[in-house]
């Protein structure tokens, strides 16, 4: 379907022209959609198989000699013996895919800088969210800027899916590709990548929002009501959802369990919950400082958090109830006055969406 690309169109119809790129435009969409999907479920498949078949990751200098020009950097990591769950960085890792002038539009540098984490798989989930909250355009009077940050595709999936992401990327311009593979326990690296894009392109964003792909946003409520444009600049500015006299789980069962190999103490310093939060430009340059000289932990926002105590910055509280961890049953007026509800899937988003738009309801203040 994607060679389509290198059909010749004959010259000067341009009618039948246009017949044939919409075609094309719903073709490729498809084609993306029902892909991704497939792609999603093998690698869900591959991924749950992997820990017993070993794979090599491809090293992303195989990637980039082959699709991408790019500087050629050696990818071996010397360190004794790492943890298995101890991240490589600081690291150079490359921008595969990137949009080094999308922050400097001439409508000057963003007051928001949106940096969501989803996966090389996920081109339904960014579809939707580029038609629902990703959309720039939806605050007006307010310069929003939002990019997808992944890494690599699982190994055996590489050659296919990075394909189709040179075409979303052509179609959207809005991916920034890093060279280290794509899991849960690489997110850390994820965002901190995402940070250093900023510090390089856009640092002077007023303000970074990290997301994940699985949420329902308000950039309404969290620009005039959260971030407030009018009022004064924050630079020690960071909110969310606050966790406080957290501490690491230590039964290995659970998700969020942490090694005490990894982290010893048994309290994590105050931090806001990884699904959303947001901080001003210049603590972001700041974190991202930091964070070069700290042991790097898989659990971004503590992470985060660990930056912050670093710095001696303390989260500030968001308005009351603005960021949910879990989710919360749509309705129309609770949700005008929340910034982000946590464990939303694509299909609920893009149903609730054009209700939500809807702006002719009156809902009571909070
Ligand atoms: C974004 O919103 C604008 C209106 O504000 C609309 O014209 C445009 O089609 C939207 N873009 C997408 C990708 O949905
Ligand atoms: C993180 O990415 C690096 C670089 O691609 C990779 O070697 C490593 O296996 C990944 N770590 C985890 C825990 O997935
Ligand atoms: C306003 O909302 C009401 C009730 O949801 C709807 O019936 C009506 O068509 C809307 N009016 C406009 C102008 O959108």
């Amino acid at each position: 379907m994607l060679e389509c690309f290198s059909l010749d169109m004959p010259n000067g119809n341009l009618g039948n022209m246009r017949l044939i790129r919409t075609r094309f435009r719903l073709g490729a969409l498809l084609s993306t959609a029902f892909g991704g999907l497939l792609v999603l479920l093998v690698y869900q498949f591959v991924d749950f198989q992997t820990s017993s078949m070993d794979l090599r990751p491809l090293v992303s200098t195989e990637l980039a000699g082959e699709t991408v020009s790019l500087p050629l950097r050696k990818f071996e990591w010397q360190s004794q013996t790492p943890h298995p769950l101890d991240m490589k960085y600081p690291y150079p890792y490359p921008f595969l895919l990137n949009h080094p002038n999308k922050c400097e539009g001439a409508r000057g540098a963003p007051f928001l800088l949106m940096l969501v984490m989803t996966r090389p798989q996920d081109v339904g989930v960014r579809q939707v969210i580029r038609e629902t909250w990703g959309n720039e355009t939806l605050v007006p009077g307010v310069v929003i800027c939002c990019l997808f940050v992944l890494g690599l595709p699982p190994p055996l999936f590489t050659k296919e899916l990075q394909t189709l992401l040179e075409e979303e990327d052509k179609e959207h311009g809005d991916l920034l590709q890093v060279g280290f593979l794509d899991t849960y326990h690489n997110l850390t690296v994820k965002v901190l990548m995402g940070l250093e894009w900023m510090a390089r392109y856009c640092p002077n964003a007023h303000y970074v929002l990290k997301v994940d792909g699985d949420v329902f946003l308000n950039p309404s409520f969290l620009v005039w009501q959260v971030l407030q444009p009018n009022g004064p600049p924050r630079p020690d500015f960071i909110t969310g959802y606050i966790y406080r006299n957290k501490g690491p789980i230590r039964n290995p069962a659970y998700k969020w369990y942490m090694p005490p190999e990894l982290y010893s103490s048994d309290k994590y310093p105050p931090f806001c919950g990884g699904p959303g939060y947001v901080l001003s430009g210049s603590l972001a340059l700041r974190v991202l400082a930091v964070a070069q000289t700290l042991k790097v932990i898989f659990l971004e926002d503590v992470f985060v958090g660990l930056c912050l105590q670093q710095l001696g910055v303390k989260p500030t509280p968001s308005p009351f109830n603005a960021f949910h961890m879990y989710s919360v049953k749509y309705e129309h007026c609770a949700f005008h006055r929340l910034a982000l509800v946590h464990q939303f899937q694509p299909q609920e988003l893009l149903r609730i969406w054009p209700d939500f738009q809807r702006v002719n309801m009156t809902c009571a203040v909070a």
